[in-house]
């Protein structure tokens, strides 16, 4: 058996740490903001369908692949990769990997910490009373308004950004541990009251029904963002799992897989915690919170018969409804923001980690500097988001393939959420049961080898998931 190592950054104070910290990472803008938007343009019902079925077939296998690895290693990613891939016999360019991750949270924080400045920008309109008794057109124009300065949003972003890097600098175990365990709670709380908002709308059952009844033509052939198939010459419909793969991008999005940042968390979470459980845990958690806030955003949406394909501004032109129109709403919509703000914070921080922990471990430099230098540089790529809405809403940078018509936002998006992460995802598999011997692995995920768990874990993530992954690629690439 191979020496256990530790790692130098520090350890979780225990399992309950790790899981929170994890599930800070996994709760965040992706659930409460692009769950519900990206639902809203993909048809509801077999679109939720796929990506529950993602996560339970797909993410939580992955999950324990990547925390059991972490922990197997002790190091940033791509120095674990490296030195995991040497130990099993493989090549040192497993490290590569660990590259894939490093680029691919540093460009995904690049535009979430734009949104997540939305988040604080309307944590003060919604103090304010901007939208007391407000109606959908004011709502909506006010969003318009808001986008459209490239100043403000430019603004906000800084904010956010330095925010993550203070943390970052501070090291990952300090704060976060004690403010994730009291502000998921209330986030949870929260989401149930605006759930019962949107009871009281009238339109509850159509809201669930958009949810969960599923209409696979609007998964399967192509259409406009929340409409209009779009037909081949022969006016037929045409077949794609494009949707399918941003279900599961999302999947691997929402649960922070497939970059190395759930395996940076891995890294320090001590020997005897039970990844199975705490996988479980985490992907359980995740899930009702995105399940909850489309079930207090959709039944608005079609009381106020507004798009659910509005698109990426979605929460911020039905929340405000919300808020202006329920008994204390402006007390409970500032603070569903700042909660929003500390949940993608929470995030955030994962995403430029493993970037941070290789500066550390291989370029010697301190916390400090490497978050100040990781931080400014995220933020320079930030800026092409903040143009994206406003300046360059019509500039589409790679105007071909799937990346036809997009901003550069569009692209950033695209390019890690439904590829990046899914190739990530993919390469993790590979690598935990084609690579890594069943020793090895059973013995860091703590489970006998040969029990009905570990057999489950090792068939999903050898077959299931590797081919699914692969299934969803090839017709990307028009191979089926
Ligand atoms: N999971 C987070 C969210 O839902 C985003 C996130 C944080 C992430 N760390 C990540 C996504 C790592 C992919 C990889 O908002």
């Amino acid at each position: 058996m191979v020496r256990r190592r530790t790692s130098i950054h520090g350890e979780w104070s225990s399992r309950w740490a790790f899981v929170l910290a994890a599930t800070g990472s996994a709760v965040g803008l992706g659930n409460i903001w692009k769950f519900p938007y990206i639902t809203g343009e993909n048809g509801g019902g077999a679109f939720v369908l796929v990506y529950l079925l993602c996560i339970a077939i797909i993410g939580i296998p992955i999950m324990m692949a990547e925390v059991m690895i972490g922990r197997r290693g002790r190091q940033s990613p791509v120095n674990t990769m490296y030195n995991l891939g040497i130990e099993a016999g493989s090549t040192s360019h497993w490290k590569w990997l660990g590259w894939l991750g490093v680029v691919g949270g540093f460009l995904i924080l690049s535009y979430y910490s734009v949104i997540a400045g939305w988040a604080l920008d309307y944590i003060f309109k919604t103090a304010a009373g901007t939208f007391t008794n407000a109606n959908a057109e004011f709502v909506s124009r006010t969003f318009g308004h808001f986008i459209n300065s490239p100043a403000t949003l430019l603004f906000w972003h800084t904010v956010f950004m330095l925010m993550t890097m203070v943390v970052v600098a501070k090291g990952v175990n300090g704060g976060l541990e004690k403010a994730v365990r009291f502000l998921m709670p209330s986030l949870f709380v929260l989401l149930v009251i605006m759930v019962g908002y949107a009871i009281s709308t009238g339109e509850f059952m159509r809201g669930l029904a958009f949810l969960f009844e599923p209409n696979f033509d609007n998964l399967l052939y192509k259409h406009e963002a929340g409409g209009q198939f779009i037909l081949n010459t022969d006016g037929e419909k045409i077949f794609t799992l494009e949707y399918v793969l941003i279900a599961m991008g999302h999947a691997f999005f929402t649960l922070s897989l497939g970059m190395g940042a759930i395996m940076i968390y891995g890294s320090y979470l001590p020997h005897n915690a039970s990844i199975a459980k705490t996988s479980f845990m985490i992907a359980a958690a995740d899930t009702a919170v995105a399940l909850l806030a489309g079930m207090a955003i959709f039944p608005v949406v079609f009381a106020n018969q507004l798009d659910p394909g509005k698109g990426p501004g979605l929460i911020f032109e039905t929340l405000p409804l919300a808020f202006g129109n329920m008994p204390g709403g402006m007390f409970f919509g500032t603070l569903f923001f700042i909660l929003l703000v500390f949940a993608a914070w929470s995030s955030s921080i994962s995403l430029i980690e493993p970037a941070v922990a290789w500066l550390v471990e291989n370029k010697n430099m301190k916390r400090v500097s490497a978050s100040v230098i990781m931080g400014i540089a995220c933020w320079l790529v930030g800026v092409l988001t903040v143009l994206s809405f406003n300046v360059w809403k019509n500039v589409h940078p790679i105007d071909f393939w799937v990346f036809k018509n997009k901003t550069f936002f569009d692209v950033l998006d695209y390019l890690t959420a439904n590829i990046m992460l899914p190739l990530g995802g993919l390469a993790i598999a590979i690598f935990s049961v084609w690579i890594m011997s069943r020793s090895s692995t059973s013995d860091e995920l703590d489970m006998k080898e040969n029990t009905f768990a570990y057999n489950l874990w090792y068939f999903m993530t050898r077959y299931v998931t590797t081919i699914a992954v692969l299934v969803v690629f090839a017709n990307l690439v028009g191979l089926i």
